[in-house]
Protein backbone atom coordinates (compact mmCIF):
# COMPACT_ATOMS: atom_id res chain seq x y z
CA UNK A 1 0.00 0.00 0.00
CA UNK A 2 1.52 3.32 -0.67
CA UNK A 3 2.18 5.66 1.93
CA UNK A 4 0.64 8.78 1.81
CA UNK A 5 1.76 10.27 4.99
CA UNK A 6 3.57 13.42 4.85
CA UNK A 7 6.93 12.87 6.14
CA UNK A 8 7.32 15.54 9.57
CA UNK A 9 11.14 16.24 10.52
CA UNK A 10 10.57 17.99 14.52
CA UNK A 11 13.22 19.52 16.15
CA UNK A 12 13.39 19.34 19.57
CA UNK A 13 15.48 21.80 21.57
CA UNK A 14 14.96 20.89 24.89
CA UNK A 15 16.18 23.35 27.58
CA UNK A 16 18.62 25.01 25.26
CA UNK A 17 18.30 28.13 23.38
CA UNK A 18 18.87 32.02 24.03
CA UNK A 19 17.73 35.07 21.76
CA UNK A 20 20.74 34.89 20.08
CA UNK A 21 19.52 31.46 18.97
CA UNK A 22 16.45 32.98 16.38
CA UNK A 23 19.30 33.58 14.06
CA UNK A 24 19.33 29.78 13.51
CA UNK A 25 15.28 29.33 13.37
CA UNK A 26 15.65 32.39 10.86
CA UNK A 27 18.18 29.89 8.87
CA UNK A 28 15.74 26.94 8.97
CA UNK A 29 12.49 28.63 8.08
CA UNK A 30 14.47 30.83 4.61
CA UNK A 31 15.52 27.17 4.19
CA UNK A 32 12.49 25.15 4.47
CA UNK A 33 10.77 28.28 2.23
CA UNK A 34 13.34 27.64 -0.28
CA UNK A 35 12.37 23.60 -0.67
CA UNK A 36 14.68 22.41 1.79
CA UNK A 37 13.07 19.59 3.29
CA UNK A 38 11.13 18.57 -0.22
CA UNK A 39 8.07 17.06 0.81
CA UNK A 40 8.10 16.94 4.39
CA UNK A 41 6.74 19.03 7.07
CA UNK A 42 9.37 20.77 9.48
CA UNK A 43 8.39 21.57 12.95
CA UNK A 44 10.85 23.19 15.91
CA UNK A 45 10.23 22.82 19.53
CA UNK A 46 12.48 25.76 21.23
CA UNK A 47 11.87 26.43 25.13
CA UNK A 48 8.99 28.29 25.75
CA UNK A 49 10.72 31.51 26.29
CA UNK A 50 11.82 31.92 22.61
CA UNK A 51 7.73 30.78 21.02
CA UNK A 52 6.34 33.60 20.82
CA UNK A 53 9.80 35.34 18.92
CA UNK A 54 10.20 32.49 16.54
CA UNK A 55 6.36 32.94 16.01
CA UNK A 56 6.91 36.39 14.78
CA UNK A 57 9.93 34.79 12.70
CA UNK A 58 7.98 31.96 10.99
CA UNK A 59 4.13 33.71 10.52
CA UNK A 60 3.23 33.19 7.29
CA UNK A 61 5.94 30.76 6.42
CA UNK A 62 6.04 27.24 6.52
CA UNK A 63 7.84 26.15 9.54
CA UNK A 64 5.74 25.42 12.43
CA UNK A 65 6.35 25.50 16.04
CA UNK A 66 5.48 23.39 19.07
CA UNK A 67 6.01 23.19 22.81
CA UNK A 68 7.84 20.45 24.75
CA UNK A 69 5.63 19.72 27.17
CA UNK A 70 2.04 21.17 28.57
CA UNK A 71 0.06 21.00 31.63
CA UNK A 72 -3.27 18.63 31.35
CA UNK A 73 -5.20 21.52 32.82
CA UNK A 74 -6.08 24.93 31.05
CA UNK A 75 -5.25 27.20 33.41
CA UNK A 76 -5.00 27.22 37.08
CA UNK A 77 -2.03 27.43 40.26
CA UNK A 78 0.08 25.47 38.63
CA UNK A 79 3.44 27.27 39.38
CA UNK A 80 6.06 26.72 36.28
CA UNK A 81 3.96 24.72 34.22
CA UNK A 82 2.60 25.82 30.77
CA UNK A 83 -0.83 24.59 29.30
CA UNK A 84 -1.48 23.68 25.63
CA UNK A 85 -3.92 26.83 25.36
CA UNK A 86 -0.79 29.32 26.00
CA UNK A 87 1.32 26.50 23.55
CA UNK A 88 -1.31 27.44 20.91
CA UNK A 89 -2.11 31.22 21.73
CA UNK A 90 2.03 31.80 21.45
CA UNK A 91 2.12 30.27 18.33
CA UNK A 92 2.48 26.68 18.54
CA UNK A 93 0.51 24.02 16.36
CA UNK A 94 2.26 20.72 17.56
CA UNK A 95 3.31 19.94 21.30
CA UNK A 96 5.32 17.11 22.56
CA UNK A 97 3.91 14.84 25.32
CA UNK A 98 5.52 11.76 27.18
CA UNK A 99 9.47 12.72 26.48
CA UNK A 100 11.46 10.25 28.29
CA UNK A 101 13.62 13.01 29.77
CA UNK A 102 9.86 14.22 31.43
CA UNK A 103 9.10 10.60 32.72
CA UNK A 104 12.19 10.58 34.25
CA UNK A 105 13.04 13.91 35.44
CA UNK A 106 9.56 14.90 36.90
CA UNK A 107 7.88 11.30 37.27
CA UNK A 108 5.06 11.57 34.18
CA UNK A 109 3.36 7.95 34.61
CA UNK A 110 1.65 7.21 31.44
CA UNK A 111 -1.81 8.34 33.18
CA UNK A 112 -0.18 12.13 33.13
CA UNK A 113 1.22 12.00 30.08
CA UNK A 114 -2.75 10.64 28.57
CA UNK A 115 -4.31 13.23 30.49
CA UNK A 116 -1.19 15.94 28.90
CA UNK A 117 -2.22 14.28 25.33
CA UNK A 118 -5.15 15.01 25.55
CA UNK A 119 -4.83 18.99 26.89
CA UNK A 120 -3.09 19.48 23.76
CA UNK A 121 -5.65 17.95 21.52
CA UNK A 122 -8.26 19.82 23.59
CA UNK A 123 -6.25 23.25 22.71
CA UNK A 124 -6.48 22.51 18.95
CA UNK A 125 -2.75 21.25 18.73
CA UNK A 126 -1.06 18.25 16.96
CA UNK A 127 0.05 15.95 19.61
CA UNK A 128 3.93 13.91 19.70
CA UNK A 129 3.28 11.60 22.03
CA UNK A 130 6.90 9.76 22.89
CA UNK A 131 7.54 6.32 23.95
CA UNK A 132 10.55 3.87 24.22
CA UNK A 133 12.05 1.55 26.35
CA UNK A 134 15.52 1.68 28.18
CA UNK A 135 18.68 -0.19 27.60
CA UNK A 136 18.08 -2.66 30.59
CA UNK A 137 14.26 -3.50 28.79
CA UNK A 138 15.63 -4.31 25.35
CA UNK A 139 18.25 -6.34 26.77
CA UNK A 140 15.71 -8.42 28.47
CA UNK A 141 14.12 -9.21 25.48
CA UNK A 142 10.87 -6.52 26.64
CA UNK A 143 11.39 -3.38 24.12
CA UNK A 144 8.19 -4.17 22.55
CA UNK A 145 5.80 -5.20 26.02
CA UNK A 146 7.08 -1.91 27.00
CA UNK A 147 6.48 0.43 24.23
CA UNK A 148 2.79 -1.63 23.66
CA UNK A 149 1.84 -1.04 27.32
CA UNK A 150 3.03 2.86 27.15
CA UNK A 151 1.25 3.06 23.77
CA UNK A 152 -1.98 1.76 25.15
CA UNK A 153 -2.04 3.65 28.66
CA UNK A 154 -1.09 7.23 27.10
CA UNK A 155 -3.09 7.35 24.06
CA UNK A 156 -6.26 9.56 24.73
CA UNK A 157 -9.76 8.15 23.78
CA UNK A 158 -10.97 9.16 20.18
CA UNK A 159 -7.74 10.60 19.39
CA UNK A 160 -8.05 12.40 16.09
CA UNK A 161 -5.38 10.60 13.68
CA UNK A 162 -4.29 13.49 11.58
CA UNK A 163 -3.66 15.70 14.76
CA UNK A 164 -1.48 12.47 16.66
CA UNK A 165 2.01 11.55 16.13
CA UNK A 166 4.34 8.99 17.99
CA UNK A 167 7.68 9.48 18.37
CA UNK A 168 9.95 6.05 19.09
CA UNK A 169 12.89 7.11 21.15
CA UNK A 170 14.81 4.43 22.61
CA UNK A 171 15.83 5.87 25.55
CA UNK A 172 19.49 4.40 25.51
CA UNK A 173 19.72 6.17 22.45
CA UNK A 174 18.92 9.54 23.21
CA UNK A 175 21.76 12.06 23.04
CA UNK A 176 24.00 8.74 23.04
CA UNK A 177 25.37 8.55 19.26
CA UNK A 178 24.17 5.25 19.27
CA UNK A 179 21.19 3.96 17.20
CA UNK A 180 19.38 0.84 17.05
CA UNK A 181 19.97 -1.01 14.11
CA UNK A 182 17.52 -0.83 10.97
CA UNK A 183 16.12 -3.97 11.57
CA UNK A 184 15.33 -3.53 15.41
CA UNK A 185 13.63 0.23 14.12
CA UNK A 186 11.85 -1.69 11.22
CA UNK A 187 10.60 -4.37 13.81
CA UNK A 188 9.26 -1.49 16.72
CA UNK A 189 8.15 0.71 14.29
CA UNK A 190 5.75 -2.27 12.19
CA UNK A 191 4.89 -3.36 15.58
CA UNK A 192 3.44 0.15 16.26
CA UNK A 193 1.76 0.37 13.42
CA UNK A 194 -0.23 -2.82 14.07
CA UNK A 195 -1.04 -1.51 17.97
CA UNK A 196 -1.90 2.06 16.38
CA UNK A 197 -4.74 -0.49 14.34
CA UNK A 198 -5.68 -2.36 17.07
CA UNK A 199 -6.58 0.97 19.28
CA UNK A 200 -7.83 3.69 16.26
CA UNK A 201 -8.51 0.68 13.63
CA UNK A 202 -8.70 2.75 9.88
CA UNK A 203 -7.35 5.73 11.31
CA UNK A 204 -3.90 4.48 12.62
CA UNK A 205 -3.39 4.46 8.54
CA UNK A 206 -2.43 8.34 8.92
CA UNK A 207 -0.97 8.02 12.19
CA UNK A 208 2.66 9.71 11.37
CA UNK A 209 5.33 7.56 13.82
CA UNK A 210 8.40 9.38 14.14
CA UNK A 211 12.14 8.09 14.91
CA UNK A 212 14.30 9.96 17.63
CA UNK A 213 17.46 9.19 19.31
CA UNK A 214 20.76 10.59 17.98
CA UNK A 215 19.40 11.45 14.53
CA UNK A 216 22.16 13.01 12.53
CA UNK A 217 23.06 14.27 9.14
CA UNK A 218 25.18 10.50 9.16
CA UNK A 219 22.77 8.37 9.64
CA UNK A 220 19.50 10.38 8.42
CA UNK A 221 18.95 8.86 4.94
CA UNK A 222 19.47 5.15 6.50
CA UNK A 223 16.74 5.74 9.66
CA UNK A 224 14.17 7.40 7.27
CA UNK A 225 13.81 5.19 4.61
CA UNK A 226 13.09 1.95 6.71
CA UNK A 227 9.30 0.97 6.22
CA UNK A 228 6.73 2.85 8.48
CA UNK A 229 9.53 5.91 9.36
CA UNK A 230 7.53 8.53 9.12
CA UNK A 231 9.87 11.04 9.54
CA UNK A 232 12.45 11.53 13.04
CA UNK A 233 12.41 13.65 15.97
CA UNK A 234 15.69 15.43 16.58
CA UNK A 235 17.41 16.46 19.83
CA UNK A 236 21.09 17.59 19.65
CA UNK A 237 21.35 18.11 15.99
CA UNK A 238 18.30 20.36 15.45
CA UNK A 239 20.34 23.34 17.46
CA UNK A 240 21.78 24.00 14.31
CA UNK A 241 20.55 25.01 11.03
CA UNK A 242 23.72 23.15 9.44
CA UNK A 243 22.88 20.02 11.57
CA UNK A 244 19.16 19.91 10.92
CA UNK A 245 18.77 20.99 7.97
CA UNK A 246 21.05 17.99 6.16
CA UNK A 247 18.54 15.66 7.70
CA UNK A 248 15.21 17.54 6.60
CA UNK A 249 17.04 17.76 3.22
CA UNK A 250 16.61 13.54 2.59
CA UNK A 251 13.20 14.07 1.63
CA UNK A 252 13.88 16.24 -1.07
CA UNK A 253 16.11 13.68 -3.17
CA UNK A 254 13.42 10.80 -1.86
CA UNK A 255 11.18 8.62 -4.36
CA UNK A 256 7.99 9.65 -2.99
CA UNK A 257 4.43 8.98 -3.81
CA UNK A 258 3.50 12.46 -2.55
CA UNK A 259 5.60 13.96 -5.52
P1 LIG B 1 18.91 13.40 20.47
O1 LIG B 1 17.52 13.61 21.24
O2 LIG B 1 18.63 13.58 18.99
O3 LIG B 1 19.83 14.46 21.01
O4 LIG B 1 19.37 12.01 20.76
C1 LIG B 1 16.32 13.16 20.69
C2 LIG B 1 15.18 13.48 21.62
O5 LIG B 1 15.35 13.35 22.84
O6 LIG B 1 14.09 13.88 21.18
Amino acid sequence: MPNRRRPLVAGNWKMNGLSASLAEIAAIRDAVAAGEAGVAEVVLCPPASLLMAAATLCAGTSLELGGQDCHAASCGAHTGDIAAEMLKDAGASYVIVGHSERRADHGETDSIVRAKAAAGLRAGLSIILCVGETGAERAAGGALQKVGGQLARSLPQDAPAGRLVIAYEPVWAIGTGITPTSGDVAAMHGFLRGQLEHHLGKGAAQVRILYGGSVNPANAAELLRIADVDGALVGGASLKATEFLPIARVYCSRDNDLN
